[in-house]
This record gives C-alpha cells, sequence and structure tokens, in this order.
C-alpha cells in the first residue's frame, strides 16, 4: 500500500494533466468497429483505460503503439469482433463494463465479464434491464444485477427507454446495442449526462440523433469511419489542481488543454458562483470537445447550492467539491445526488467519514451533504478506501489542513490519474509517499 504525506503549502505554475478518461474509453471501443485505422492522440494511459485496452485486444482487435505515443486500433468493422477465448477483465473500471455489455449484446458470440471485488458490488442491473428488453440474453449474479456476467449475442430491437437515472455510461450502451438492433433505440435522459458518445460516433458517421432530451440509434447503413482524434486533458482531473489552486493561500496556478465539455464542466459553474478567482482562456474546439486553460488563485468563497441538472455534470467532483465547501462560508448544500452512493465507494458515506477525520462540519444526507464553513481543517490519518478520486480530495485537504495528512492507500489515483503525485510535486506542493503493508 502506497500512502501520501502531505504539508500545507501554495501551488504555483503551470501544468498539464492526463488525456480524458471517458473520451479515451470510448475511443478505444467505438475505433475497434470502425473500418480501418483510428489514430488516437493523447491517450489516457490509467489503470481503468489499460482495462478497455485488455479488452478490446481479447475480442481479436490490434492496437499498436506509435512511435510518437499515439494508440493507432485496427478497427475490425462493426462485426468483425472475434468471440473472448477467456473472461473480460474489466478490474475497477465500471465505464469498461457497462459500455461492454451493450457492445457485446448484438454480437453473433458469447463474452463472460468480470472484474475487482470494488466492481462486483457496483450495480448492473441498470444496464442488465434495458437490454434484455432489447432482446439481449445477460446473465450473472443476483440475476444479471452483479458482475460476474454471462452475455450470449443475440438479435436485437429498438426500444424507447427513460432512463431513471441521468447515467451516461448507460445510456452509452443503449446507443451500442441500438447500432445492432433492428429498428430505432430512443433514449430519453433525464439530465445532461456527459454526451461523449453521441459526439464522437456521429463524428464516424454512425446514426445518432439528439432532439432536447430524446437521443435515437440505428442500424448503420454503411461502415464507420475510423478516429483521427488528440484526447482533451481530463476535467475530472483538473478538478483536483482547480480545488487546490483555490484554497491553498498564495497559489496561482493554469491547467493546461483541458476539455471543458457543458456536460462535464458544473464544477466550474460552482466555483464561479461561490466567487473563486477562476478563469477560462484559449477556448478552441479540438476534435469535437471544447478545450480551454484554466487559470485559478485563492478567493473567499461564499456557501452556495448545487441539485438537479447540475449534479450529472459534477458528479465525480463532489467529493473535491465538499472539501472546497469547507473553507466557504456559510452552507454549502448538495441534493440530487444520491448517485454517489454506488460509485467505486458510497462517496457520501466515505467523504463525510473522512473529511470530519480532518475537523470538517458535514452533515450526511441520504443525497448529498451540508457543510457548515469555513473550517480550519487539522491533518491525521485518512483513508482512500481505494477509491482514486477520494484519495486525491484527501490530498487536496492535505495542502489546507495545519500539519501533515496521510492519506492511506493512495496508489489508487493512477486508476485515473496516473502521475498525480509528479504534478502535484511540479507545482511545489509538499507531497511524499510512503509504502506501508499490511499483514
Ligand atoms: C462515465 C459516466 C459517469 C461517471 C464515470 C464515467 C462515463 O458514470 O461517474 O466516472 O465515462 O460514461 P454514470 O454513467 O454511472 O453516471
Amino acid at each position: 500500500m502506497t500512502d501520501f504525506i502531505i504539508s500545507p503549502g501554495p501551488l504555483l505554475g503551470r501544468a498539464a494533466v492526463p488525456a480524458d478518461k471517458s473520451i479515451t474509453h470510448r475511443a478505444l471501443l467505438f475505433g475497434a468497429i470502425a473500418d480501418g485505422v483510428s489514430r488516437i492522440r493523447n491517450p489516457l494511459r490509467s489503470g481503468d483505460t489499460r482495462a478497455t485496452l485488455g479488452v478490446v485486444r481479447a475480442l481479436g482487435v490490434d492496437v499498436r503503439e506509435s512511435d510518437a505515443g499515439e494508440l493507432l486500433v485496427h478497427g475490425r468493422g462493426l462485426h468483425g469482433l472475434q468471440e473472448p477465448e477467456t473472461v473480460l477483465d474489466c478490474i475497477n473500471s465500471g465505464t469498461t463494463v457497462r459500455l461492454l455489455m451493450g457492445y457485446l449484446a448484438g454480437q453473433d458470440f458469447f463474452s463472460a465479464l468480470a472484474g475487482s471485488s470494488q466492481l462486483r458490488k457496483r450495480p448492473m442491473g441498470r444496464v442488465t434491464e434495458p437490454l434484455r428488453r432489447m432482446g439481449a440474453h445477460i446473465d450473472g449474479r443476483q440475476g444479471g444485477k452483479l458482475l460476474p456476467l454471462a452475455i450470449t449475442g443475440s438479435r436485437l430491437h429498438g426500444i424507447d427507454y427513460d432512463l431513471p437515472v441521468p447515467s451516461a455510461q448507460v445510456k452509452t450502451a443503449l446507443l451500442l446495442a441500438g447500432l445492432y438492433a433492428d429498428g430505432l433505440t430512443v433514449v430519453i435522459e433525464p439530465g445532461p449526462a456527459r454526451d461523449h458518445t453521441e459526439r464522437m460516433l456521429r463524428s464516424m458517421g454512425a446514426p445518432i440523433q439528439r432532439k432536447g432530451k430524446y437521443i435515437t440509434s440505428e442500424r448503420p447503413n454503411a461502415s464507420l469511419t475510423p478516429l483521427d482524434i488528440t484526447v482533451p486533458g481530463d476535467f475530472s482531473s483538473a478538478a483536483f489542481l482547480l480545488a487546490a489552486g483555490a484554497l491553498a493561500p498564495g497559489s496561482d496556478v493554469i491547467i493546461q488543454g483541458v476539455g471543458v465539455n457543458p456536460t462535464r464542466r458544473g464544477l466550474l459553474d460552482a466555483l464561479i458562483a461561490m466567487g473563486a478567482a477562476v478563469q477560462l482562456d484559449n477556448w478552441r474546439e479540438d476534435g469535437g470537445e471544447p478545450v480551454g486553460d484554466l487559470r485559478v488563485r485563492p478567493a473567499e468563497l461564499t456557501g452556495v447550492t448545487v441539485q438537479g441538472d447540475q449534479i450529472v455534470t459534477m458528479i465525480d467532483e463532489l467529493p473535491v467539491f465538499v472539501v472546497i465547501a469547507t473553507q466557504a462560508r456559510g452552507e454549502t448544500i448538495v441534493r440530487d445526488a444520491a448517485e454517489l452512493r454506488v460509485k467505486e465507494t458510497d462517496r457520501i458515506a466515505t467523504t463525510v467519514t473522512e473529511l470530519r477525520k480532518l475537523g470538517a462540519d458535514i452533515e450526511e444526507r441520504p443525497d448529498g451533504f451540508i457543510v457548515h464553513g469555513p473550517t480550519r481543517l487539522t491533518g491525521t490519518h485518512v483513508s482512500s478506501h481505494g477509491d482514486h478520486r477520494l484519495a486525491m480530495a484527501l490530498t487536496v485537504a492535505g495542502l489546507i489542513a495545519e500539519g501533515v495528512t496521510t492519506v492511506e492507500d493512495a496508489a489508487c489515483a493512477s486508476d485515473s490519474f496516473p502521475g498525480f503525485e509528479t504534478i502535484m510535486r511540479k507545482l511545489g506542493a509538499k507531497l511524499e509517499t510512503a509504502g506501508s503493508r499490511s499483514f
């Protein structure tokens, strides 16, 4: 086990963050069913995206690395994937397993999906259930609600489906299944879940349409065009630097080349509403995704309420948002975020438990938090619970806590943000790593 040991201090300078995780997963999977070679520049190489890369290779797809570090995915066409000879290991990655369910349901072969003990606890019924309505044959633990899962490819037909929760993973699974189904698949989304799938598949020529909350998918009448994309920096990784820059006295941070897709940047809106000194410069469009540079410095923050449609646009940022809220004057309320309970950990419970150890004043709610601020945080031993985003949120808390904070079991940060410690140190953070072993 690796621990992070953090002392307070500012972050200063410029940095780029690793590439977007959601976009990298999609580029690998969608490139694999295109006709021809997809070129993915600046892919994310993290624990989670390595799971997707392993799966794509197990489905018979040749993926090579160019001298320039690009991934070249030799797509086999919509019907060219091969039956995997062994179980597809999704490791810790919820996106991998849920996207695959839709991707594999309409193939003409059998596949089995497995994952880590953390992933085996996460709900899959939300994907199994609508896919079965489309004619999919999926079995698994608890009637297909939990991994491991077995998928026997079958003939699918389109359905109209009202998503019960605004989940990009479920939406994507259904849109992918729709590419293999007879008739039209209509997904009705209750909130603005990230739309990378729609943008990317459309850029490949797939018949994906959106009208308001209605997104449709159907069988393409031509092959999919290979991708040629540069993956932008991950807003969800930039969020930790943004938070540290907004909170640690004396900071001034510029984060270059960050994806600022409107379905992802709810934290930016929340920070602005709180009075943060944050600005977005050098706005441009790259590969169908908006990209910009973010600059942040500390300012007096005031508590806000985040709820409704804003929640899905900052769902992965909520643990670090709560850290920010501990330093804002007054009450910050987070509502409508019950989804946090089924992430890598129950992020409502784990965030409250760990931040309270540092002295934060937080009430736990079934669907969120009430944070009273500002509070002085004091360093102590806290745990990531094996959750990458919690590990990094607690590291940010360590940068503003008095004394030394030890984040136990922090190596999981590399599930989404490889090199987190190195970038933090480059920006001047007093962050050491230490190995510990449990017997
Ligand atoms: C993701 C969607 C979100 C997000 C996850 C990545 C994606 O999950 O929390 O980190 O890439 O589609 P849900 O679809 O479960 O909301």
